[in-house]
């Protein structure tokens, strides 16, 4: 078959700063999509998106296509309207696990289709598969029925869905192209758009934990995704959240684990809960629900019941004991002091060594690996207090844990105090 475009045109046209034309888009993620575009020339057009942008439309016409690559999922026959969560990725962000189980509570479905983690940050299906028996793939009927039984359901994303996206995520990857904002917005909003739901709330995370490390460049980010969604009829608002520090006082599987199921049970971190709470609100407001009381449901043990609910759909045993890692080692304070900085970077990556996260994306992960704090930034220390623990089964990946931690922790005599405020903006069309 000929083909009606020349790969090499459409690179030299994005790499002279031409828009590209609808026609043009079209073919291109599509022919990659078939094989027809080779990795090579993608990637020369990834990095001219990265270095000369691309206009609104066609950001919209670039999802469009990554969309028509695969299918669509439908919730319209579904008898509670959807509501769904996407982050871009943080430390210690085990938001997911408490906030799909309390929206539910209200009667609204939660299709939360998810990751798992690459590098320093971690993935919702690492974390629940801590869980004794849980099943993270589910087949579209039975998602769709857990949705109506249980109203929450959160599985690994189908290889149907934006396919065109998997392998230009990889491709990405290896070729410095992530960072490129309409590479990235297209990337989420083709998957959450294509996965049907009525409403989305994005978490879009800023500082040195995340893959927006500045202000400007999260609020690009998220006003473009906003855009994407409400253009394709998704409602679709943002927060722009602080990811400087961890979130809660956990980064590993099972030990989020555990956190989220105290926020569940009306404690846990002020942090994570102020962050579910927040989000929850946002997904019930726009789910049609903006009387709900989502801090009164973490009291009351209504999301608890739905967290049951769900995790014994997907076979967990909910009341069976977590894994807890073999080994553990402790980071005291070296002098007296004000704990001023607690880096969610290093944390990450201290975290990802101990075994949290994988290099690849074959490699296992242990379950009960991972970092604890005992201490947030702006508290008072004494010389030897315990600042965090470290927790893993392959005691040989201490050293190089700490190696990560190093410049991370900084305990002096304060000044630079707590962290500025969770929640920095929202943003809306
Ligand atoms: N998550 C995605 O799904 N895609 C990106 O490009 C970045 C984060």
């Amino acid at each position: 078959m000929s083909e009606p475009f020349d790969a090499v045109d459409v690179i030299v046209a994005k790499r002279d700063g031409h828009r590209l034309t609808a026609p043009q888009i079209d073919w291109v993620v599509d022919a990659y999509t078939r094989g027809v575009v080779a990795e090579e020339q993608m990637s020369a057009l990834a990095m001219a998106i990265l270095l000369n942008g691309m206009d609104r439309g066609e950001i919209a016409r670039w999802t469009a296509a990554m969309i028509a690559s695969g299918e669509r999922l439908d919730f319209s026959g579904l008898s509670r309207p959807t509501a769904d969560k996407h982050s871009t990725g943080g430390v210690g962000d085990k938001i997911t696990l408490p906030l799909a189980p309390l929206v539910a509570s209200f009667g609204v479905a939660v299709p939360q289709l998810s990751g798992r983690g690459l590098g320093h940050t971690g993935g919702t299906l690492d974390k629940l598969e801590s869980i004794p028996g849980w099943r993270a793939a589910l087949t579209n009927d039975e998602m769709m029925s857990q949705l109506e039984r249980v109203g929450a359901v959160i599985c690994q994303a189908g290889s149907g869905l934006a396919p065109a996206d998997r392998k230009l995520y990889a491709l990405r990857d290896v070729t410095g192209t992530v960072e490129a904002i309409p590479l990235i917005a297209t990337s989420i909003m083709s998957k959450k758009i294509a996965e049907g739901t009525g409403s989305l709330v994005l978490d879009v995370k800023v500082g040195s934990g995340a893959f927006m490390k500045d202000l400007d460049r999260a609020r690009e980010l998220a006003r473009t995704m906003v855009e994407l969604g409400t253009d394709a009829g998704v409602r679709t608002v943002a927060l722009l959240t602080d990811m400087s520090v961890p979130l809660g006082l956990t980064a590993g599987n099972a030990l989020e684990v555990r956190e989220s199921v105290e926020v569940l049970a009306g404690g846990g971190p002020a942090d994570v809960v102020e962050l579910t709470v927040a989000l929850a609100r946002e997904m019930l407001d726009a789910a049609g629900r903006p009387d709900a009381d989502p801090a009164r449901a973490l009291a009351d043990g209504s999301a608890m019941d739905a967290w049951r609910a769900m995790i014994v759909a997907q076979g967990g045993d909910v009341d069976a004991e977590l894994p807890v890692a073999r080994e553990t080692e402790v980071v005291v304070a070296e002098r007296d002091g004000v704990l001023s900085t607690l880096d969610a970077y290093a944390v990450g990556v201290a975290a990802w060594r101990l075994g949290a996260g994988r290099a690849r994306k074959e490699d296992p992960v242990q379950a009960g690996a991972g970092v604890q704090l005992h201490v947030r930034p702006g508290d008072r220390v004494r010389a030897g207090q315990p600042i965090l623990t470290l927790h893993t089964d392959t005691p040989e990946r201490f050293g190089r844990a700490h190696e990560a931690l190093a410049g991370g922790i900084v305990v002096d005599d304060g000044g630079a105090g707590a962290r500025g405020p969770l929640v920095i903006d929202r943003i809306a069309v």
